[in-house]
């Protein structure tokens, strides 16, 4: 067995959540290494649906040690409801979920600059989940951050906690920008989640690599996609954190020689959340099928979607910068009924065709895309488990999207559900994931 990572090709919201799920019991462990609770991930199993935005979804698996690693931050406030709406609908967790102690925390002061900042006059707004994760990545670069070992070392965490929020406050104040929030309020809250939460805090690169050395194996989830990426991504209309396969090791301690696989999961289309150019965006009425059959909108902050057809150019990338060995498409179903589709082959620039994406925002907002259509197959998909059964012009879809992007199509989601899922044979993924 392999220690494999699942991540986002795209800009989040790719269905990793239900893929994780559906191949976590094939696994000891299953690690999350950024992000925080701007994160959604829904799995549904049978009637019951499931949200979770901290915890990995590999929680809903009995036998799993769920890990969150030291690249996430924490709003614990957050953590400590979803423990409970979880317990609430029957999700054992104790000793299978452990927190590093070198994650860092989020205050009310971050999602106050947050706000502030995303409301400032002529600024463009990155449209953030509000949640005050960059605030927090800041602080964390920045050397000034709490990590979850200070909140649970009480008689130092006090003095210098109060003296970075009057910090905070001055800075608020001097940008005319405060909210007034009370420091001793504060302070007694987080004490109140430090108390609920400490019997998870512990040195999980050590838990980690301990595990790994007695031949246990991982399966480690990403958050949010390659394009969100605070390096690779469509900066600045970016999350504050890597969501591509370093950010695993550098998020979790995790060596890359023990990295086994990486697999990209992508939707059959694509969707983007938020501002940021987004080259194959559809205004069309092919648009709002798409929203509207795919359900497109945000698990967070409930943010209608915005859709477009699956973009070669922009996977090639993703994948040049991950190295994947397979990917995994979602939704398929959701385009069963379109006369025709659209895919992304190359951009055009001043009339020159450009292979990659640039890196300048507004350049970026300029490319046109050079599009192939297809015959769309006009009839259901939803919930086919054989590979043979997909109609020839869905699976010649699907061939299209492996020879433009240059990864081969290892899995084919087609419904929400656990075992609604086609695994291809002979591939990668199947190798590495046997039914
Ligand atoms: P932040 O992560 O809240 O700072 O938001 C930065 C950008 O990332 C915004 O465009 C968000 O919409 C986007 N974003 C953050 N998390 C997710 C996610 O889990 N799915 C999709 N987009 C996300």
């Amino acid at each position: 067995m392999a220690n494999i990572v699942i991540l986002g090709t795209q800009w989040g919201d790719e269905g990793k959540g239900k893929i994780v799920d559906v191949v976590a019991d094939r696994f000891d462990i299953v690690a999350r290494s950024q992000g925080g609770h701007n994160a959604g991930h829904t799995v549904w199993v049978g009637d019951q649906k499931y949200i979770l935005t901290l915890i990995p979804s590999g929680i809903l698996h009995e036998k799993l040690t769920a890990i969150i690693g030291n690249g996430v931050v924490i709003e614990p406030g957050h953590l400590v409801r979803e423990i409970e709406t979880l317990r609430g609908i029957g999700v054992n967790i104790g000793s299978n979920l452990m927190i590093s102690d070198r994650a860092h925390v989020i205050f009310p002061y971050h999602r106050m600059m947050e706000r502030a900042t995303e409301a400032k006059a002529g600024k463009v707004a990155i449209g953030t989940t509000s949640r005050g994760i960059g605030p927090t990545y800041e602080d964390k670069i920045a050397r000034r951050g709490f990590r979850m070992a200070d909140l649970l070392d009480r008689e130092a965490f006090e003095p210098k906690f109060r003296a970075l929020a009057k910090e905070k406050n001055c800075i608020a104040e001097a940008l005319g920008i405060h909210e007034p929030w009370d420091i001793d309020e504060i302070y007694a809250e987080y004490c109140g989640y430090a108390d609920v939460l400490r019997p998870y805090v512990t040195d999980t690169a050590t838990y980690l690599a301990q595990q790994l050395a007695a031949g246990k194996t991982a399966l480690f989830e990403g958050a949010q996609g390659t394009l969100l990426d605070i390096d690779h991504g469509t900066y600045p209309f970016v999350t504050s954190s890597n969501a591509t396969a370093g950010g695993v090791c550098t998020g979790l301690g995790v060596p890359p020689t023990r990295i086994d696989a990486i697999f990209g999961v992508t939707k059959a289309y694509v969707t983007r959340v938020g501002s940021g150019a987004f080259p194959t965006e559809e205004h069309g009425p092919a648009g709002d099928v798409l929203r509207d059959n795919g359900h497109e909108f945000g698990t967070v902050t409930g943010r209608p979607r915005r859709c477009g057809w699956f973009d070669a150019p922009l996977m090639r990338y993703s994948s040049a910068v991950n190295g994947f060995d397979s990917m995994v498409v979602t939704k398929l179903d959701v385009m069963d009924h379109l006369d025709t589709i659209r895919v992304c082959v190359a951009y055009e620039r001043d009339g020159e065709r450009m292979e990659s994406i640039p890196s300048l925002a507004h350049e970026l907002e300029s490319i046109i895309p050079v599009y192939e259509e297809l015959p769309g197959w006009r009839s259901d998909t939803k919930g086919l488990r054989r590979y043979e059964e997909l109609p020839d012009k869905a699976r010649a879809y699907l061939d299209y999207l492996q020879e433009q992007s240059g990864v081969e199509v290892g899995a084919i989601s087609t419904g929400p559900e656990r075992d609604e899922i086609i695994f291809r044979k002979g591939t990668k993924l199947a190798a590495m994931l046997p039914a």
